[in-house]
């Protein structure tokens, strides 16, 4: 009887807890190649304050064909000791919980597809996981699986609900990565919200170099130029509120918040406001190395006379200098990010990526973007 009375009390605590649940989740993806960057763009897991996220999830690992955890960058991640760093900042923080996150959009799908499929590769993963996070000291995975298409469903389903029993021994955590637009062919989202920890829905990458005019990487809310289609869909808080309407528990959803911009070539470096026209992305960066990208670091670093306009409808601002345009994010759009989290009520934020912030304070302040993205979820 007593038990009984107890586990009920446990139950309702349980649920209360749910139902009125803390804002408090920051999930922070750490790209481990920020290790190997040149000059200032160079950020090793000691840069990381472990003070400010609750999750590191480290980019990237990935599967064999047989379903076991690969190792991608063995110079990174194990001789210079990538893994062993990232663990080693709990003793700093004895509540945050590192995550390998396996994917990530270069990995492809085939693998997940594969995997997902086969019993046997679903029980391999599952079992390699959890030996993983035993011989790295880590605390769980992250499918960061770029995208299930309609086949994958039921698969997509499976795999996450064994991977999920298989860890509940012990209390390993279990989230994803996930498009913001949610597509009912490929996502059942009733059954993801119940099995998974947090779902990080990747709230940017709205518009770049492709859009063929400037617009945001990853706007608030929809802006005046928007077609219905875009106002609908093309932001944050649409984003996320399609995934509420389609049946996930605000409590277990993260807004992505990006760390870097899309950087676009103006026509005509007169033409600056959002919609100019773009004749393609600009150049990569001399960190970041990526085309039609730029990192928040690149944008302290090399473009310090830019000039910055605030876009008070998306809550984003741009840059642009000269023929460069940026639709990027700064410590204002962060911290409004983050207070969209806690008045939704949601799990918390999700950042791609820790290692472009401005380590080395060149626009002001030492990591000013999670400081914000902190300072903002108090
Ligand atoms: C990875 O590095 C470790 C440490 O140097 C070494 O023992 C191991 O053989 C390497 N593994 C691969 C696959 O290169
Ligand atoms: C947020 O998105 C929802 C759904 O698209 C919409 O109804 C609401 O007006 C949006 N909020 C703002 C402030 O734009």
């Amino acid at each position: 009887m007593l038990t009984k009375v107890l586990i009920v009390i446990a139950a309702t605590a349980a649920s209360i807890q749910t139902a009125s649940g803390a804002t408090d989740k920051i999930l922070c993806y750490y790209a481990s190649w920020g290790a190997n960057r040149p000059g200032d763009g160079k950020f090793t897991p000691e840069d990381i304050d472990a003070n400010l996220c609750t999750h590191v999830n480290y980019a990237f690992l990935g599967l064999n064909d047989d379903g076991s955890l690969l190792i991608l960058d063995n110079a990174t991640d194990i001789v210079n000791e990538g893994l062993k760093k990232v663990s080693a900042l709990k003793k700093i923080n004895p509540n945050l919980k590192a995550i390998f996150s396996l994917g990530g959009y270069a990995a492809g799908t085939a693998i997940f597809t594969a995997v997902s499929a086969d019993a046997t590769k679903r029980a391999t993963m599952a079992q390699s996981a959890i030996e993983f996070c035993q011989t790295y000291d880590f605390d769980g995975i992250d499918v960061d699986w770029e995208y299930p298409l309609e086949g994958d469903r039921e698969n997509y389903i499976t795999l996450l609900t064994e991977l999920k029993e298989a860890f509940e021994p012990h209390g390993y955590v279990l989230t994803v990565a996930v498009a913001a637009i949610p597509t009912d062919a490929a996502y059942d989202v009733p059954a993801m919200s119940n099995v998974l920890d947090v779902i990080n829905v990747m709230t940017y990458d709205f518009h770049g170099s492709w859009s063929g005019y400037t617009a945001q990487n990853s706007p608030l809310y929809a802006s005046p130029l928007d077609g219905e289609w875009q106002r609908d869909n093309l932001n944050a808080n649409s984003s996320i509120t399609h995934w509420i309407l389609s049946g996930a528990d605000p409590q277990k959803l993260a807004i992505g918040i990006a760390f870097y911009g899309h950087a676009f070539t103006l026509t005509d470096a007169s033409q600056h406001d959002l919609g100019a026209p773009s004749s393609g992305p600009a150049p990569a960066g001399d960190f970041t190395d990526n085309m039609g990208t730029l990192g928040y670091n690149e944008l302290c670093e090399f473009h310090k006379d830019g000039t910055i306009a605030w876009d008070d409808v998306q809550k984003v601002p741009y840059m642009y200098d000269d023929t460069l345009w940026v639709g990027f994010d700064n410590p204002e759009s962060v911290g409004l990010k983050a207070q969209y989290a806690k008045d939704n009520n949601l799990a918390g934020v999700m950042i791609w990526s820790i290692e472009t912030d401005d380590l080395h304070a060149l626009c002001g302040t030492k990591n000013a973007l999670l400081q914000a993205v902190h300072d903002n979820m108090k």
